[in-house]
């Protein structure tokens, strides 16, 4: 199955055409198989996409096809040379963004790092960098937008895991840091709901397809792991689009500091993927 939407996301499902019109989606990782469906959705539900990622060619290329999908070149911005660790190159990102769309409506920290590493072959510098991209970048991404969250009364939906539900082996580096993402969400969630600011975490389980996925079942087939989830099959990266449509759309407006799990129930069953 292709990773990637359509028309018929719209035509076919149950949200309406223009639910995100006039807003803007800052996205790190957007080029990457999950983030970028996520964003997909959103453009095709009005709305317009900033994509930040490390690498120029694939942030771009990922752009321009976000792009065709609603035929409009401008839809989606690519910011490349930008890594999550770097708080100052974050910044500089959201002061193009704003330049090109004028405001920031929700984000979407997605930029994330996985390898398996047993303990004994995972450096310091290795568990360091991992927690680095993935909560550091996370709160980083936050930092960067929050003036402009403010000013909107947005949102921000961090990408989080299962993992750390359990003790997965050869995850520690991934499982903290999703851990603390986790913690990350709840704490903003309650210091700014004041504001009006909503704080959520998306946490996919086995999604097909992904790059995540294939980097952490290696020799296990798709049909092996569906066997051991609940509603028996892979989940889809349209599952996560459409949590993050509606933790976004005015229907989630009383909904945050949650986490929410899309993994078909495999963690009640303690499939560990
Ligand atoms: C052990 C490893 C390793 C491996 C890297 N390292 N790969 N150690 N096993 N397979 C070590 C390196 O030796 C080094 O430590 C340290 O990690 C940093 O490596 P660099 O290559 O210098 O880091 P960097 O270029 O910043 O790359 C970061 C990365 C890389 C995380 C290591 O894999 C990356 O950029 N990944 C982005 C794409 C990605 O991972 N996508 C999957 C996301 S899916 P030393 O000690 O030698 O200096 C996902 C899903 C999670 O996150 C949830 C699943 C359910």
């Amino acid at each position: 199955m292709p990773n990637t939407l359509d028309k018929t996301f719209v035509e076919n499902g149950p949200w309406k055409k223009d639910t995100f019109h006039g807003k803007v989606v800052f996205v790190t990782g957007g080029a990457g198989t999950i983030c970028r469906v996520q964003t997909e959705a959103m453009v095709l539900l009005g709305c317009k996409a900033v994509i930040v990622g490390r690498n120029p060619e694939k942030t771009r290329k990922t752009a321009h096809e976000i792009g065709q999908l609603v035929h409009d070149p401008h839809s989606c911005l690519p910011i490349s040379s930008v890594d999550v660790r770097n708080v100052d190159q974050l910044h500089e990102a959201v002061k193009v963004a704003i330049q090109k769309f004028g405001r920031l409506d929700y984000v979407i920290a997605g930029a994330a790092g996985n390898f398996l590493a047993d303990f004994t072959h995972l450096s310091s510098n290795a568990f360091k960098s991992v927690v680095s991209i993935d909560l550091l970048g996370s709160f980083n991404t936050v930092k960067a937008c929050f003036p402009e969250l403010v000013k909107t009364k947005g949102s921000v939906l961090f990408v989080s895991s299962t993992l750390h539900y359990y003790g997965v082996p050869f995850q520690s580096h991934v499982g903290a840091a999703k851990a603390g993402i986790d913690a990350l969400s709840n704490a903003l969630a309650v210091e700014m709901g004041p504001l009006g600011l909503r704080f959520n975490c998306v946490a996919p389980g086995a999604i097909a397809n992904t790059e995540g996925l294939a980097r952490l079942t290696k020799n296990d087939s798709s049909s092996d792991l569906s066997e051991m989830i609940p509603l028996q099959r892979l989940g889809t990266t349209v599952d996560i689009a459409n949590t993050t449509v509606f933790l976004f759309s005015p229907a989630a407006s009383y909904i945050t500091g949650t986490i929410h799990v899309v993994d078909g129930g495999a963690w009640h069953v303690g499939t560990q993927i």
